[in-house]
């Protein structure tokens, strides 16, 4: 049996860190929400959960859980809110069942390219990737194949897509799970990626819940605590928040938490965000779950909103003890979880069900995310199994390739490309360097969880990755096409390569990052060691390259920023190309651009700076050997290009710059209004409607009795109590501070998924032509930037992506008209006093900015004057 201890290693220790401190060590902006004297950072009380089912669009859901939570013992409802245990089934994490109503163990199961750990599915480019196309259709259909195939699986909910970290660190390791380093980028691309995937009827997960920007020191264990991340209101609200609630108002079914603390509470059980923000103010209908092995406290993460545990286990995990599951029952039980909360988490957790179809038809798991043998222990967690068929090797890949292809070529980003070096000609004389063109020397999918990094980098490493099918390496893809190309598939550069005046040499080099339970070449899940640096000295392969041969082609694979400037202006580098991160059809999607068969046109999601030096101080990687971790986010708003327009800063290329073998002209920019901003903040929003009501009596004991003639898998988590009888009210239980049981008016900023709806009232549309103006068919990108006036009161970004769209295929000469609409969130800020985003009465002073990149912008359009083209 092939077991895969998976995530045994999360409880690696890679902290000493005892004891937490108690402020935190810097100042705070205007940050009255999160900050006092006293605690430094710290996030207030916020009770109690608000109950789910007051939407409209999700009553009949509700309506039909409602009928079955009713009639739901004790032990059926717990079962619903707890994980069976770590590697107890076949997905990475399940809850118990309630099949009496047809309700089977909801299979959770990673991840956000493909699924995990299995075969016969599809690897799919990764989010950064997606996030480089700027294509809304494109990220739509790949949300469409990861959800059918979540489905053929028998997968119920999926875990992804990814947009937190956000990519506020760019050594991050996990950035590039995600879309972007900008909230819009990632809240359309989030909101595209949902949509797709419920519509197959899988339910979406959007993680981590929040600011889960580093991966050393994340976790709070019995040993360590996970870092705090400091965030004051408004960054929190206008970054980080911003495409969490994108995912909201898009219908998504769940959402995990992160890891991390935030402003000193632990996410999973941080009242203020899950109670108060995500259920109260986002208005989230479906349920929360932690990240694995994230649960740190019983009543205390009920009564702050988590209605999931997974996979289940407690402190110490494997050995059948659990936060939640028997000791939730008890809990109840005793009095102290109130039978309103309970009843809200499982009514979220089956409406969620409902409301995606899963009572009709849905698939159970045909798979075993344990092993890849046919048969093996059905409970790989419990040293005692049964045995059975856990592999069925159901194939669900469809014609999913040609998405995978399609993302990876539109994605490709095309830095430089000097004296057209680029496309290439099938019968140009080729010298390919680089291990990153090739296959991996180990076999494909030989590195457990991608944790290598060896031949072409597909995606980076951890539990978002997905076992690759197959794989078309660069050097397959050029060999097909190419009648006179030579491989040297090394990092080291050949002594004895022979140069020829015509020859071009094509330089493949990577970089690789991932998450913390693996370390790779001495990067613990973030780019510690490698820093942003190409790996393997792939930077000494580009300069010797260089040195050789008169024309030098770059292509980098990497996960995320990646510094250039050691070799880029070399005379003999003419062009350069980074592919991100591109799943399977990594040599396909490559040479469709190196031959000319399609034009590059993706755009940087992140800029590039010179020098690592050029970023804030504050957005390196945080370490101290003891106590806890305090990471405040201390340059506010200003991450990647907002920062380095603030400063000043030339970056070596800006976020959204990418070429085309042809040219665009934006012209006949023209903007209309649409719903006038009348006022400063948005009309006020409607009451909620009603929840689903139930008897708020603890229920009989013996409904947690263990069953008569029960066949107990050992260390599998139950709901049952020995002696349930024995449990009694009356105890005294240290409620937290600012506790109660009274339902809060919503707030004003709420009102329907994602916040108040009129904040998606659309205030202006802008209209562009634009034309291609080179030879060569191509795609264009126009993105929109807003710039917020002064009179807001407050300081602002210049820029702010907030829109993009792009063309189709355009012939020479040909020209299509884009729209882009504009909301009142997308002109407002948050105002921290009034607790709502705020916009400029009538728009009066924004200006809207449409461009190529945040730096190339090609037409301004000022509200109540004209758009001009920019000079
Ligand atoms: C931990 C990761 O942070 C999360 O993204 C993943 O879904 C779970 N493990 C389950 O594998």
């Amino acid at each position: 049996m092939a077991f895969r201890s998976t995530f045994l290693n999360i409880l690696v220790l890679t902290q000493l860190a005892i004891l937490p401190t108690s402020a935190a060590d810097q100042s705070p902006d205007l940050n009255p929400r999160f900050w006092n004297e006293d605690e430094g950072f710290s996030s207030p009380p916020y009770y109690p959960t608000p109950n789910g089912g007051w939407l409209p669009n999700w009553s009949e859901a509700y309506e039909k859980a409602h009928s079955v939570v009713s009639n739901m013992t004790l032990a059926e409802k717990v079962n619903l809110t707890t994980g069976t245990g770590f590697f107890m089934g076949p997905c990475v994490g399940q809850t118990g069942s309630a099949l009496r109503f047809g309700i089977p163990n909801i299979c959770l199961m990673d991840g956000p390219l493909g699924i995990r750990n299995t075969e016969g599915n599809t690897a799919f480019p990764a989010g950064i990737t997606v996030g480089a196309t700027f294509d809304k259709d494109l990220m739509y259909e790949r949300g469409v194949g990861l959800g059918g195939e979540a489905r053929g699986k028998g997968v119920n909910v999926l875990l992804g897509p990814v947009v937190g970290p956000l990519g506020r660190k760019p050594r991050g390791g996990r950035i590039w799970e995600a879309f972007g380093v900008d909230p819009s980028l990632q809240a359309i691309a989030a909101e595209r990626t949902i949509k797709g995937m419920q519509s197959t009827g899988t339910i979406a997960n959007i993680k981590h819940f929040i600011g889960n920007e580093q991966e050393m020191h994340r976790m709070t264990t019995v040993v360590t605590k996970g870092y705090s991340s400091n965030i004051d209101d408004r960054t929190l609200h206008e970054l980080y928040l911003w495409p969490f609630a994108e995912a909201v108002r898009a219908g998504v079914g769940s959402v995990m938490t992160a890891y991390n603390d935030v402003n000193n509470s632990v996410c999973s059980q941080n009242s203020m965000l899950i109670n108060g923000i995500l259920k109260d103010e986002l208005g989230f209908q479906g349920f929360v779950v932690t990240d694995w092995l994230g649960h740190v406290g019983g009543v205390s993460s009920a009564l702050a909103g988590l209605d999931m545990s997974m996979p289940g286990d407690g402190a110490v995990p494997l050995f059948g003890n659990s936060y939640w599951a028997y000791e939730l029952s008890r809990s109840v039980l005793n009095g102290t979880v109130p039978m309103e909360r309970l009843n809200d988490m499982v009514t979220r957790i089956v409406a969620t069900w409902y409301k995606f179809g899963q009572d009709k038809d849905y698939p159970l798991p045909n798979f075993s995310s344990n092993t890849l043998d046919e048969k093996g222990p059905l409970y790989p967690g419990a040293l005692f199994s049964p045995y059975g068929v856990v592999n069925k090797f159901v194939n669900v890949q469809d014609n999913h390739n040609a998405t995978v292809r399609a993302i990876a070529r539109d994605a490709i980003t095309l830095l430089k490309n000097e004296d057209n070096t680029l496309p290439l000609k099938p019968d140009d004389p080729l010298k390919v360097f680089g291990e990153d063109a090739g296959p991996n020397p180990d076999g494909l999918n030989s590195c457990k969880d991608m944790g290598c990094d060896k031949g072409v980098l597909t995606m980076g490493w951890g539990s978002g990755t997905a076992r690759l099918p197959y794989l078309i390496t660069p050097q397959d893809a050029i060999g097909n096409i190419s009648s006179n190309a030579e491989f040297h598939i090394s990092d080291d550069f050949p002594s004895d390569v022979e140069v020829n005046d015509n020859d071009t040499a094509v330089v493949f080099i990577n970089a690789d990052s991932g998450e913390n339970y693996i370390t790779v070449e001495g990067n613990p899940g973030d780019r510690k060691e490698a820093g942003l640096k190409a790996w393997h000295e792939g930077d000494d392969l580009v300069k010797a390259a260089a040195e050789k041969f008169s024309k030098v082609v770059v292509v980098i694979h990497t996960v995320g920023p990646i510094l250039l400037d050691e070799w880029i202006d070399q005379k003999s580098v003419k062009a350069v190309l980074v592919a991100h991160l591109p799943g399977q059809e990594a040599g396909n999607a490559v040479t469709d651009i190196l031959f000319g068969d399609y034009s590059p046109s993706g755009h940087l999601p992140y800029a590039i700076p010179h020098k690592e030096s050029d970023y804030p101080e504050s957005v390196n990687l945080k370490e101290q050997p003891l106590g806890k971790v305090q990471d405040t986010f201390t340059e506010g708003l200003y991450i990647d290009y907002r920062h380095f327009i603030k400063e000043n800063i030339t970056t070596r290329y800006q976020f959204g710059h990418g070429l085309s073998y042809t040219t665009f002209k934006i012209s006949e920019p023209s903007l209309s209004e649409e719903t006038p901003l009348n006022d400063a903040y948005p009309p006020p929003r409607k009451p909620k409607g009603p929840t689903p009501t139930y008897a708020s009596t603890i229920p009989p004991a013996s409904e947690v009795a263990w069953p008569e003639h029960f066949n107990r898998i050992w260390r599998y988590l139950y709901p049952y109590l020995d002696n349930p009888e024995a449990v009694t009210t009356g105890g005294s239980y240290p409620y937290p501070t600012g506790y109660t049981t009274d339902p809060k008016p919503g707030p004003r900023a709420g009102g329907a998924e994602g916040g108040n709806p009129a904040l998606w009232d659309v205030a202006f549309s802008v209209k562009v032509k634009v034309t291609n103006t080179g030879n060569r068919p191509g795609r264009a990108v126009a993105q929109l930037y807003v710039e917020l006036p002064s009179s807001l009161g407050v300081d602002t970004p210049a820029r702010q992506l907030r829109q993009f769209e792009k063309t189709k295929i355009l012939d020479p000469g040909e020209s299509e008209t884009l729209t882009m609409k504009i909301t009142r969130k997308d002109l407002s800020v948050w105002d921290v006093v009034v607790q709502d985003w705020k916009a400029p009465v009538k728009g009066e002073g924004v200006k809207i900015w449409i461009g190529e990149s945040v730096v190339d912008l090609r037409a301004v359009c000022e509200i109540g004057g004209k758009c001009s083209l920019a000079e």
